[in-house]
């Protein structure tokens, strides 16, 4: 993953959450409590209406025209979507989960032999932290770059479990895959060619986050994750098998939550194709809660364009109703930027975006 910040960083103390609950404290550490208007609503129950759509893979591969039709509403008014039949052998999917869970519960001390490094975003720890006075997640992470190989930290790579880099390395190659499909249907979706994006990205970047939510004795009160749209151009994640229900997205003004469809990932689009879709396609704004009494797991795999490409809209999708909506930029500059500041909704993408009185 991208570069490290070069002034060094003061984020204080940061308690380690797994072991904060097993000190079960009366009261949750003030830098955990959210000010009132960030803290969690208790969602009432939903009507299905409200759920994120689901896309059948094995059909968009038969080039199913409603299920590409769908393929787009999703992209376009959610952002979001579940993806069913999604190819990926469900022992893969299990062992990661079993791999990542059995890493999440080694002692302390063995984690910390793979230290996310202040202002950096691989190893165990918290990431998106700069500062002292930050709130912080109610989470543990623990993240790695995968491909290309360049990327990877290999000092990070745990040898506990033993078998958690095979199986992140296996794992890892049938998600590209499913995200090399993905995009192509995505491009058809958008009435192109099914190769722009793999022509267009290069050698992609591929990174993980695994991301563990022990119980919160308080869940009104803090967030497992905070609000933010991802950086890539897609993101697979992977909900634990008896995770609670955690994930939610803003839809208008109010958080819908993700419920979990067994032996299906969830899908969404990132900031980089919302910018070269011209924001035909959204980048959705995300975060996670916790629960009083069960934990969560979640398998989180970043896709996005070699750093030194250039981006902008496509020209295929820029004309006078829809005129260009962000400027060009370097992808890795981008990255950079997106991971030396906190998470912050969708401020991020300020730095691409061109204002004006149509920009939304
Ligand atoms: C992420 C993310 C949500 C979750 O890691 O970017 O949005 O449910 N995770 O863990
Ligand atoms: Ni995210």
């Amino acid at each position: 993953m991208a570069p490290v910040p070069s002034l060094p960083i003061k984020v204080g103390h940061i308690d380690d959450v797994q072991e904060l609950r097993k000190a079960k404290p009366a009261t949750v550490p003030e830098r955990f409590i959210r000010d009132m208007a960030d803290r969690p609503k208790v969602v009432p129950n939903l009507s299905s209406s409200l759920d994120i759509p689901i896309i059948d893979l094995s059909k968009l591969m038969k080039t199913d025209k409603d299920e590409v039709m769908q393929l787009k509403t999703a992209c376009e008014e959610w952002g979001f979507f579940q993806v069913l039949n999604h190819g990926i052998d469900l022992n893969v999917v299990e062992d990661i989960e079993n791999v990542a869970k059995d890493f999440f519960m080694l002692p302390l001390q063995e984690k910390q032999k793979y230290p996310m490094a202040p202002g950096t975003v691989q190893g165990y720890g918290q990431a998106f932290v700069f500062s002292e006075n930050q709130k912080l997640d109610w989470c543990n992470m623990f993240a790695l770059g995968v491909e290309p190989p360049c990327i990877r930290n290999p000092k990070l790579w745990p040898s506990k479990p033993v078998d958690f880099r095979e199986t992140l390395e296996i794992y890892s190659r049938e998600v590209r895959k499913l995200c090399k499909t993905l995009l192509k249907y995505i491009a058809v979706s958008l009435g192109l060619k099914g190769d722009v994006f793999e022509e267009m990205f290069g050698v992609a970047v591929q990174a993980v986050r695994m991301n563990y939510y022990p119980p919160c004795s308080r869940p009104d009160l803090v967030l497992g994750l905070s609000p933010h749209s991802d950086g890539s151009a897609l993101t697979v994640l992977q909900q634990g098998k008896d995770s609670s229900v955690g994930l939610q997205i803003l839809k208008g003004q109010t958080w819908v939550p993700v419920q979990p469809i067994p032996n299906a990932l969830v899908i969404n689009i990132g900031d980089t194709l919302e910018v070269l879709t011209n924001g035909k396609y959204k980048s959705v704004e995300h975060r996670a809660v916790t629960h009083k009494e069960r934990d969560r797991l979640s398998i989180v795999t970043f896709y996005a364009p070699s750093y030194d490409i250039e981006l902008g809209p496509m020209a295929e999708l820029v004309d006078e109703k829809n005129p260009c909506r962000y400027r060009r930029y370097n992808h890795g500059e981008y990255s950079k930027h997106y991971v030396t500041n906190k998470l912050q909704g969708k401020r991020t993408l300020d730095f691409a975006k061109i204002q004006s009185k149509t920009s939304n």
